[in-house]
């Protein structure tokens, strides 16, 4: 089975005005046909003073449409026509300007008439220096806009081109594109609540040492980002210090809440946060690696240097199998097992009766840290074996799994 992206065979219409920002958009064209996307570029007149269109059709692989073309006569209607074509249009970046002209309805432009024509979703990025993005008339346009439907991604803050620092900023390309992968994933999971925890926790020796393990919680935050782009409330129990990757704000397109991250350190801390919020969560996965043990007496301050040194362990809270006994009617409880490759399928299947999940995942050592690796996925009915697959992958397939 392949990772298909949900940009595949997706025709994306990105509408470019007159900001410097244009210039990142050349990167957004290549990730997204990196994705599979069919991309038409509409250059405003004013992007035209910024870049030539000769970039944007070289990138694309299409036509970059300008003004010049609005009024060709060669039988064919294009505002119409590009209106047709896509199946989300992306306005990036929208200048103060364009803005303006979309809030009265003109159709004066290319791209204008293109939107004024179009029935599909058109996502808009503002992107300007602060004081323009404050004006009372931007505002106000902007509000207008939202009411008529458009999606407005609000411009982030930072440091701009003309030197000031403030509201205005295009956001990160990444960022860009992982709205658009999140439009294109169906919403399965809307109004449902799903638990998760991930990476490794720490059981302290001293106040400066620590037991802990190798779990980079790749697989986790698949996990919460599939869940957040199906439209589940997203509660990440997260053992890791800092939180490395990019997940776009969805709630001002749809009511989709940010996913709650909860930083935790300890077996423990992992433990009573997971309790808290378990019996709220309809799905609950364990895909953390809490430690297995910790000191029983940790030391106050730093251990000094001696031998023999013996550290007495206590196991930890065993979390998944404690609050999957705590399940109730209509929950579904996922566990993972990493487990050593030649035995994965006997232990999995033990585990998972063992602890009462309704699926387990099954890993090698090996996955620990890796894109990609080997999974068994033991279902309440059926043993599903995939043989190097990615994260995300793994993360789709699981989703797919329970809605069925
Ligand atoms: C160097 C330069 C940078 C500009 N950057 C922006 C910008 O980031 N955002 C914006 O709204 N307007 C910006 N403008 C003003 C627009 O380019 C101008 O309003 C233009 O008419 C917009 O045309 P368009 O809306 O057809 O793209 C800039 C102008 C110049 C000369």
């Amino acid at each position: 089975m392949s990772y298909s992206s949900p940009l595949q065979n997706k025709n994306i219409l990105i509408g470019v005005c007159g900001s410097i920002a244009i210039y990142k958009i050349c990167d957004l064209i290549r990730k997204l046909k990196n994705e599979g996307a069919n991309i038409k570029v509409i250059l405003t007149t004013g992007a035209e003073n910024f870049i030539n269109p000769l970039l944007f059709a070289s990138l694309s692989g299409n036509k970059a449409y300008t003004d010049a073309d609005f009024f060709e006569a060669d039988g064919k209607i294009l505002h119409i026509e590009l209106a047709k074509y896509p199946d989300v249009i992306l306005i990036a970046p929208a200048t103060a300007s364009f803005i303006s002209k979309l809030a009265v309805g003109s159709a004066s432009e290319l791209l204008l008439a293109t939107l004024l024509a179009t029935k599909v979703p058109v996502y808009i990025f503002p992107s300007m220096n602060t004081s323009m993005w404050e004006h009372p008339a931007t505002k106000e346009n902007i509000e207008k806009l939202r009411n008529f439907g458009y999606l407005i991604y609000e411009p982030t803050e930072g440091s701009l081109a003309c030197g000031e620092v403030g509201k205005g900023k295009l956001p990160e390309i990444e960022e860009i594109l992982e709205i658009v992968k999140a439009h294109f994933v169906e919403k399965t999971l809307v109004g449902k609540k799903v638990l998760i925890t991930g990476g490794p926790t720490r059981e302290y020796i001293d106040e400066v040492r620590f037991i802990t393990n190798a779990s980079s919680g790749k697989t986790a935050f698949f996990l919460a980002k599939e869940a957040y782009y199906r439209g589940a409330e997203v509660h990440l129990v997260w053992g890791l210090e800092s939180f490395p990757y990019i997940l776009p704000n969805l709630d001002c397109f749809s009511p989709i809440p940010f996913p709650k991250i909860y930083f935790v350190k300890t077996t423990r801390e992992m433990f009573e946060i997971s309790k808290a919020l378990f019996s709220q969560c309809s799905i609950c996965i364990f895909a953390g690696a809490p430690s297995d043990f910790r000191p029983k007496t940790p030391f106050k301050g730093k251990l000094k240097k001696k031998e023999p040194l013996t550290i007495e362990l206590e196991l930890t809270e065993d979390i998944a199998k404690i609050l999957s006994s705590y399940k109730i009617e209509g929950q579904i409880t996922i566990g993972f097992a990493l487990e050593e490759e030649n035995n994965l399928l006997n232990y999995g299947k033990k585990k998972k009766k063992e602890k009462a999940f309704d699926y387990l995942i099954a890993n090698p050592l090996k996955t620990m840290g890796k894109d990609k690796s080997d999974f068994i996925i033991f279902t309440p009915k059926k043993t599903l074996e995939f043989k190097n697959i990615s994260k995300p992958q793994l993360a789709k397939i699981l989703f797919d799994l329970l809605g069925s």
